[in-house]
């Protein structure tokens, strides 16, 4: 037995206490041991270190001082710099979501898997040895807090996966992008690197699968199986749009530069993350805009509603994105969810589903007010189940992962019956929204981040109506 494991077992029963409202649990005596990727071993297992070769380590393979920081590009690409300093990939190590997160599963452990969330959020601080068991926040490099950092990309040389930070980093090596015929100059050298126009390169940080073997993210999965990947069309050219501008400060003027803010779904929990108002204000629009391409939504019901029975009301979903499913990514934080609203003339409420609890929490699982009060409520995200077959809201607890999501340009159809004997007046009135936020309030605050409940925008991604006469 690993001498630490009865001392982490105490912290963590603490720990299961603050967490108990959540179903989380905690790696017990009777749990299926969390093993060294794939090894089949003793319960023991769960206290040693988790590493591998390439992504984690035990003895550093780079040296975090190789690394320059984006600060050093500025001079030369200013616009790329600002681009990337308010995007997701700035934001990796900064996430307060992130932090708390790995702050648990660091508990969990006594910090033996604490190069496991690192590995991708920050490659060169784990392969630079920064990122080791019992690691702080407060101790580590600015470039490591750089998290998805200009070299973390532009270093890259080469794939051996693609998925758990598959990615070879040369430190020593040139800069590598798909600019064909780069100018010399006087701070690297550059060599053109097809690999960097490919959705495989994207795919080594973001298919992500668990030290179990679970699989938790898998766009790049999704996308080999898509129209997109048929026609050709790689993650670059949605998520990294092209314009005219110069790539380097006096530079000639190319119609191929690729924009770097990463627009994905995500706001920065903290205010102070995109500090210029016009800055952040911007990041909304264009996260809308992504989000408002996404799905659309049909009802279909008959023109008038059966005497004193259920109406019966199909809504349709249609993925509109080519490249992936719907939701993709970390669909485990993400809520996608329907909301259907039926009111007679009168305004009165005749039935709702996906309607929020007084916390503002969906009434699933999870609601401390209504648990399970939302009985027909359809969600498009996924959830864990651990060992024992309770939910649990950790990737590192789930044996299974359940998704809804919905594969690219495919449609999914949801009945429901809606009863309208109460109906005092008609025509009845019926709305649909289907509604998506990052994370969820109760998520935020059983970690301790109750203050950035406010940060999280709701969207609408579609919505559709119309009315239904009485008899
Ligand atoms: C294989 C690479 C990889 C690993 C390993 C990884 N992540 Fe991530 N993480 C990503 C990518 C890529 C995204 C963006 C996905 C998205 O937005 O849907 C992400 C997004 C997130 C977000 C969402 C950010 C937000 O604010 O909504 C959180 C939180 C997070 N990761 C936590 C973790 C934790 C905790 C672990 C360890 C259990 C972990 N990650 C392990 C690549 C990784
Ligand atoms: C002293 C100026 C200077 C600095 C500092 C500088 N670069 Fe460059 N970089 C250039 C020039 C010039 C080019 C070629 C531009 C062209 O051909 O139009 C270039 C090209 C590139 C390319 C394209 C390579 C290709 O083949 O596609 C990448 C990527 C790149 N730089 C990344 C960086 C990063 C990351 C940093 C900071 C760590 C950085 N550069 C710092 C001047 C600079
Ligand atoms: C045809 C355009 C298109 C392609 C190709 C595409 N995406 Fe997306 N992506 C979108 C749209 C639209 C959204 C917003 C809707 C959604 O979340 O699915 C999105 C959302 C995302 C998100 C945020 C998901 C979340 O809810 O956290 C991530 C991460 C992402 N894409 C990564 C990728 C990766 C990696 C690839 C390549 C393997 C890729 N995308 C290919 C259009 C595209
Ligand atoms: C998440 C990975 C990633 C990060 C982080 C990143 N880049 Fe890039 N960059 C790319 C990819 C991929 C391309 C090529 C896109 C394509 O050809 O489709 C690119 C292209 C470039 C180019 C070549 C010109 C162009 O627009 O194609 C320059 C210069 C560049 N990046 C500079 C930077 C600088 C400076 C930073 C940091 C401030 C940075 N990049 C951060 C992935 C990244
Ligand atoms: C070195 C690892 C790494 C590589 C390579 C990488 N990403 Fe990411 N990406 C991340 C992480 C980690 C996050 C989430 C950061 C966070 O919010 O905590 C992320 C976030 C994003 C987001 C924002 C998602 C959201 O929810 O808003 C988009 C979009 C995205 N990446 C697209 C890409 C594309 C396109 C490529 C390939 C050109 C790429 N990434 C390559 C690690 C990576």
């Amino acid at each position: 037995m690993n001498p630490r494991a009865p001392l982490a077992r105490a912290v963590c029963a603490t720990l299961c206490l603050a967490l108990a409202s959540l179903g989380a649990g905690c790696p017990a005596d009777d749990d299926a041991p969390l093993t060294d990727a794939g090894a089949d071993a003793g319960r023991s297992d769960a206290f040693l270190e988790l590493t591998d070769p390439l992504s984690m380590p035990a003895v550093p393979t780079v040296s975090v001082g190789s690394f320059s920081s984006a600060t050093t590009c500025a001079e030369c690409h200013p616009r790329y710099v600002e681009q990337w300093a308010v995007s997701n990939h700035a934001y990796a190590m900064l996430d307060p979501l992130f932090r708390a997160l790995t702050k648990v599963r660091q508990t969990a452990y006594a910090g033996a898997q604490d190069r496991f969330c690192q590995q991708c959020h920050s490659a060169i601080g784990t392969r630079g040895g920064e990122i080791r068991p019992g690691f702080s926040y407060a101790d580590l490099s600015p470039v490591v807090l750089e998290g998805v950092t200009c070299e973390a990309c532009h270093k890259v040389s080469g794939m051996e996966r693609e998925f758990d930070s598959g990615h070879v980093l040369d430190e020593s090596g040139p800069m590598r992008g798909t600019h064909p015929e780069p100018a010399p100059s006087s701070a690297h050298e550059s060599v053109v690197s097809p690999l960097h126009a490919t959705s495989e390169f994207c795919g080594g940080c973001h298919d992500v699968t668990e030290a179990s073997g679970l699989e938790l993210e898998r766009p790049y999965a999704e996308w080999t199986q898509s129209p997109a990947a048929a026609s050709g069309r790689q993650c670059q050219d949605c998520h990294m749009p092209e314009s005219v501008g110069e790539i380097a400060s006096g530079g000639p003027r190319t119609d191929t530069v690729h924009d770097h803010t990463f627009i994905g779904v995500d706001r920065a929990l903290t205010a102070d993350f995109i500090l210029d108002p016009l800055a952040a204000t911007e990041h909304d629009r264009r996260v809308e805009a992504l989000l408002a391409s996404a799905a659309t939504v049909r009802l279909a019901t008959a023109p008038s509603a059966p005497a004193g029975s259920l109406l019966d009301v199909v809504v349709t979903v249609r993925n509109e994105v080519e490249g992936h499913n719907l939701p993709t990514g970390s669909t485990f934080l993400r809520q996608v969810w329907l909301e259907l609203i039926a009111t007679d003339a009168d305004g009165t409420v005749l039935y709702e589903t996906g309607t929020l609890d007084a916390d503002g929490d969906l009434r699933n699982y999870w609601s401390a007010l209504d648990p399970y009060g939302d009985e027909d409520l359809v969600s498009l995200s996924s959830s864990f189940v651990d060992s024992r077959g309770q939910p649990t809201l950790f990737p590192w607890l789930a044996s299974e992962h359940y998704s809804s999501s919905i594969p690219p340009l495919q449609e999914r159809s949801f009945t429901y019956f809606v009863p309208t004997a109460a109906a005092a007046a008609g025509p009845i009135h019926l709305a649909v929204r289907l509604r998506f936020r990052t994370v969820a309030p109760f998520l935020l605050r059983a970690l301790g981040l109750d203050a950035s409940v406010d940060r999280v925008l709701t969207h609408d991604l579609a919505t559709a109506a119309t009315d239904v006469a009485l008899p």
